[in-house]
């Protein structure tokens, strides 16, 4: 039987390997080529820059089972309430919340075509759609929408810098933010986590109203951005529900 290496020498190797002269370049190079979803991510980047926000398709089964929770809680007098996906990734989250409400008319929404192939090959519950766009079709309406780790950026993330304008500005956030706003009914609820901005800092928090359910203090969002782009320090955001109050 094989044993895996210890964590430590292996990631010193891993950061010795990275320092090379033409390293990074290789390793996305490599990347592309063993995995399919990171050559769909570089397709991405380069066809589909102003849509995209959070390239990376990292998701876990049953990943926020508080928020997935409270939501088949809040929509438990609905008897087939439709719900959004946006950034569904495999559909992971799709499936989670399909356990709790067997029900529900569940649409997952990704741009990239490989995450969406392998959520469709993993559900075949027909209540389940999954579609390859960066928005639903105009008209249609969720009594849930759920954007969870996609206003985020993991090039963000690995740099912190001070401001987050050249990798993903405030503004996409905001602009996504109305998008999703479009196709949410009011009276329903929109899940957000795992992200860079404030819900709180967008003209659209006046027409929410947060429910009182938090993350846990070792979830809390601490990189963080606000309407200027800058990076605020000492800043922790644990809430992740809001309840549309008004059409704008
Ligand atoms: C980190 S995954 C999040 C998966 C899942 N929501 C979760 O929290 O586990 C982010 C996903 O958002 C997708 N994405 C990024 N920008 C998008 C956009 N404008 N429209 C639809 N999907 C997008 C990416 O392709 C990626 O699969």
């Amino acid at each position: 039987m094989q044993h895996a290496m210890p964590d430590q020498p292996h990631s010193a190797l891993r950061e010795r390997l990275k320092r090379l002269p033409g390293a990074p370049r290789a390793a996305h190079w490599l990347r592309c080529l063993l995995r399919p979803e990171y050559r769909e991510i570089a397709r991405l980047r380069r066809q589909a820059a102003d849509q995209l926000l959070q390239p990376y398709t990292l998701t876990g089964e049953d990943r926020y089972p508080a928020v997935f929770d409270a939501l088949a809680q809040h929509l438990a007098p609905i008897a087939e309430p439709c719900i959004l996906s946006f950034g569904c990734s495999s559909g992971a989250e799709v499936r989670a919340l399909r356990r709790r409400m067997p029900a529900a008319r569940i649409t997952g929404l990704d741009l990239n075509r490989v995450m969406i192939a392998r959520a469709r090959a993993a559900d075949p519950d027909p209540r389940s759609t999954y579609v390859c766009a960066g928005a639903p079709e105009p008209g249609a309406q969720f009594d849930a929408v759920l954007a969870m780790a996609v206003f985020r950026h993991g090039d963000l993330e690995a740099t912190r810098p001070d401001s987050c304008a050249a990798v993903l500005p405030f503004s996409r956030f905001v602009d996504g933010l109305a998008m999703l706003d479009l196709h949410l009914a009011v009276g329903g609820w929109l899940a957000l986590y795992n992200q860079q901005f404030r819900m709180a800092d967008t003209p659209l928090a006046a027409r929410y109203a947060a429910d009182p359910l938090l993350m846990g203090e070792d979830e809390a969002l601490v990189l963080l951005y606000g309407p200027d782009d800058r990076r605020i320090d000492g800043a922790r955001e644990r809430l992740v529900l809001f309840r549309k109050l008004a059409d704008a």
